[in-house]
């Protein structure tokens, strides 16, 4: 469980690696007086993902974190994390594994979004299987990470009904849209707001 600091907003860690689109929607939710959390830090592995844009416009720090180079980056982000007071992780669209000694600092305080109805279809590709083995629904889910890929306890999650003419793509534009409003809701429901 994350730790609520009473009326103050927490202080709240992005990880991204690519469009970011659900970022942009945690920029938005954080801005609203209802909202518990504050985005002090956007975090991306990737150099070139299209969310550090974000960054720029709402004038977010932003740290670019090559994790594959070695354990000594993650320490120095762990270091970072902490001197910045970070209280929560939003993993957003983030295709980075995290080590169990990160995500042990960090117990109870890390939340993902996952593209699909956990703990079915865990892992990637999610669209296409779920369309190749003639499931009727599918769904996003936000969840606690765990040391485990995608099998942390469930916050929220959203059944989206799959359609016959669906294809991976218009799936994908589909359990987005979804996302975007259940991420908000996951950090909501966390706090009992
Ligand atoms: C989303 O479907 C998310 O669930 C998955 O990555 C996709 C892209 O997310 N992990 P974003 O647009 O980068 O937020």
């Amino acid at each position: 469980m994350a730790i609520s600091t009473g009326y103050k907003k927490i202080k709240t860690a992005v990880f991204i690696s690519g469009t970011g689109s659900n970022l942009f929607s945690l920029v938005k939710f954080s801005k609203l007086s209802k909202s518990p959390i504050l985005i002090n830090l956007i975090i991306s592995n990737n150099p070139k993902s299209k969310g550090l844009k974000f960054a720029k416009i709402f004038k977010i720090k932003k740290i670019i974190f090559d994790f594959k180079k070695n354990k000594l980056d993650e320490k120095k982000l762990l270091k970072i994390l902490k001197k910045q007071d970070i209280n929560l992780i939003c993993l957003a669209g983030f295709m980075q594994i995290l080590s169990k000694n990160f995500i042990k600092n960090f117990k109870g305080k890390i939340l993902n979004i996952h593209p699909s109805l956990l703990p079915k279809y865990k892992g990637l590709d999610t669209h296409k299987r779920v369309i190749e083995n003639k499931e009727k629904f599918t769904g996003c889910t936000v969840h606690y990470v765990s040391t485990k890929l995608d099998s942390g306890k469930i916050i929220i999650q959203k059944k989206i009904k799959i359609n016959r003419n669906d294809t991976p793509r218009k799936l994908a534009k589909k359990v987005l849209t979804q996302e975007h409003k259940l991420y908000p809701k996951a950090i909501l429901s966390i706090f009992n707001l």
